[in-house]
């Protein structure tokens, strides 16, 4: 469905991302991963149509120029790293920003649906700015899942773009977070989330790209990419995959070793 050959981005003279291939498919979560700085938000960036590239990005077989704002807008949500808002806007204020720029603007039950979603009920009226951490993350998830609401509409998928998505959340929440993303895959949507918890990749993911120094090191099946040889090269430490027990679904679990770098000593 997303479709990435051979991009390349380069920010003032520097190249970010050397000639990166990628693919997400819908009816699948699709997760980045990489050290900080390896060009996951960049490869993200260019695949929401945030910044210039070389290289091709098609969306169901069509270049991604070829679509107007609009109608991108209406196939896939994006949500940022970081978001900044300059206005003291309430949590309804900032679904509603989602909800204008999608297809359902005419729902007007939707926020308080989306808000359930993300277990955040009852919250219209909070000053964003006056939420924690965890809650304006969860709040900006409802935001971009009352954009593209239907995972499938008119037999055309619908596509989330996330950027560390449960990042500033506890494991329960990051569980919930999850399973909503499991929920819009399964649902035929496609999915793609830069995530740094490896843990929660291998529980969640139908593939993995991992991304270092600006290239693409491997995109394959969760088993393949997670393993103690990949992971160490990529996030230079010493990194071992183990097997959770079978009554677990064997799910490989992920613990950093000692780093195989020489640390500073503080004295
Ligand atoms: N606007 C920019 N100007 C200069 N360098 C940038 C800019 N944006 C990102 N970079 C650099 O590109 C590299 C990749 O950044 P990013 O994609 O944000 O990494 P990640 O999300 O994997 O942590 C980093 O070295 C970062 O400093
Ligand atoms: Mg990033």
């Amino acid at each position: 469905m997303l479709d990435v050959r051979n991009l390349s981005v380069a920010i003032s003279a520097t190249t970010i991302l050397h000639d990166v291939s990628f693919s997400a498919d819908a009816g699948a979560v699709t997760v980045i991963v990489g050290p900080n700085g390896s060009g996951k938000t960049t490869l993200l960036k260019a695949m929401t149509g945030e910044l210039p590239y070389s290289g091709t990005i098609k969306l169901d077989g069509a270049d991604i120029k070829s679509y107007s704002t609009a109608a991108l807008a209406a196939r896939r949500a994006v949500l940022p790293q970081a978001t900044a808002l300059a206005f003291p806007f309430t949590v309804l204020e900032v679904i509603r920003l989602g909800l204008s720029a999608g297809l359902y603007a005419d729902d007007t039950n939707l926020p308080k649906r989306a808000l359930a979603h993300v277990g955040l009920s009852g919250f219209e009226g909070r000053f964003y700015h006056a939420l924690s951490g965890g809650e304006q993350q969860r709040c900006q998830l409802a935001r971009v899942l009352v954009q593209v609401w239907q995972p499938v509409r008119d037999g055309k998928p619908a596509s989330l773009f996330l950027d560390e998505p449960v990042s500033a959340l506890d494991i329960g929440h990051q569980l919930e977070v999850m399973q909503i993303a499991r929920g819009f895959a399964d649902a035929g949507g496609s999915v793609v989330a830069v995530m740094h918890d490896l843990n929660l990749t291998a529980m969640f993911a139908d593939s993995v790209a991992l991304l270092a120094k600006g290239r693409m090191v491997i995109q394959d099946r969760p088993a393949n990419v997670l393993s103690d040889a990949h992971l160490s090269a990529a996030y230079r430490c010493d990194v071992r995959v183990n097997k959770a027990p079978p009554k677990s679904r064997g799910i490989p679990f992920i613990l950093p070793h000692m780093a195989s770098t020489t640390g500073t000593k503080i004295v």
